[in-house]
């Protein structure tokens, strides 16, 4: 039954059928605006914090590319360039972050439901913090009320508690800055700083109370 939905939606919308295996027929509930929503809100603080004028964001693993338009109110001067494994429009480049280095470096690089995808993190947390002044990342690390059994048919191979995620970024070289988690309590986003940025005080929540 919920395989033939997801069939229906991924013609309606036109999805790669590929997409289906991270889920992408959910692409549009409320928990992946929301999850988009924190991180367009972790990236205007990052704006604030840097004195660049255009910011350049990557968005990996980028699906229908919701971020963009979730940054848009918030944020005037930015390129957006999407990536993902399977592009769902010809505006996004292909990308395997399992495999590929990022060709380039960014501003901010964005990675938002990915990695419960993947075995292992680490390289790809690595090679990521190489290329960004700032990271902005999700992460399920509390599912509640997801049986083993959903874990498994939604495909997620890894999922760590926000203490282990924590040290995941700290051994990559990330510094945490900030992080928001959504109103279910699943799902922790969070804003660090990458090798490429320069050292600025950070306080949580400052950006929003100088009205930026
Ligand atoms: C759960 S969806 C999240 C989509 C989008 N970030 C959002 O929040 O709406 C995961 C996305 O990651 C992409 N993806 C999975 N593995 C990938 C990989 N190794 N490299 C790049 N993209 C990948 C999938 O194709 C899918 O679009």
């Amino acid at each position: 039954m919920i395989r033939k939905i997801a069939e229906m939606f991924r013609k309606k919308h036109s999805l790669p059928e590929e997409a289906l295996q991270f889920n992408c027929a959910e692409q549009t509930g409320t928990s992946w605006n929301e999850r988009a929503n924190i991180a367009a809100e972790l990236i205007r603080k990052a704006a604030f914090l840097d004195s660049t004028r255009w910011l350049s964001i990557a968005d990996i693993g980028c699906g229908d590319g919701k971020l963009e338009a979730a940054i848009a109110p918030k944020l005037s001067t930015f390129t957006y360039q999407g990536y993902d494994l399977h592009p769902q429009a010809k505006r996004f480049l292909q990308l395997d972050i399992k495999n590929d280095p990022l060709p380039r470096e960014f501003d901010i690089v964005v990675l938002l439901g990915v990695l419960e995808y993947l075995p292992d993190i680490q390289p790809v947390l690595r090679e990521l913090c190489r290329k960004c002044r700032y990271f902005v990342v999700s992460h399920t690390c509390n599912p509640i009320g997801v049986s083993a059994e959903q874990i498994e048919r939604r495909n997620w191979i890894t999922l760590l508690s926000k203490e282990q995620f924590d040290a995941e970024l700290d051994k990559a070289g990330f510094i945490n800055l900030d992080d928001v988690t959504t109103s279910n309590t699943k799902t922790t986003v969070w804003l660090c700083r990458g090798s490429l940025s320069e050292v600025v005080d950070y306080l949580p929540g400052s950006a929003r109370s100088l009205g930026h």
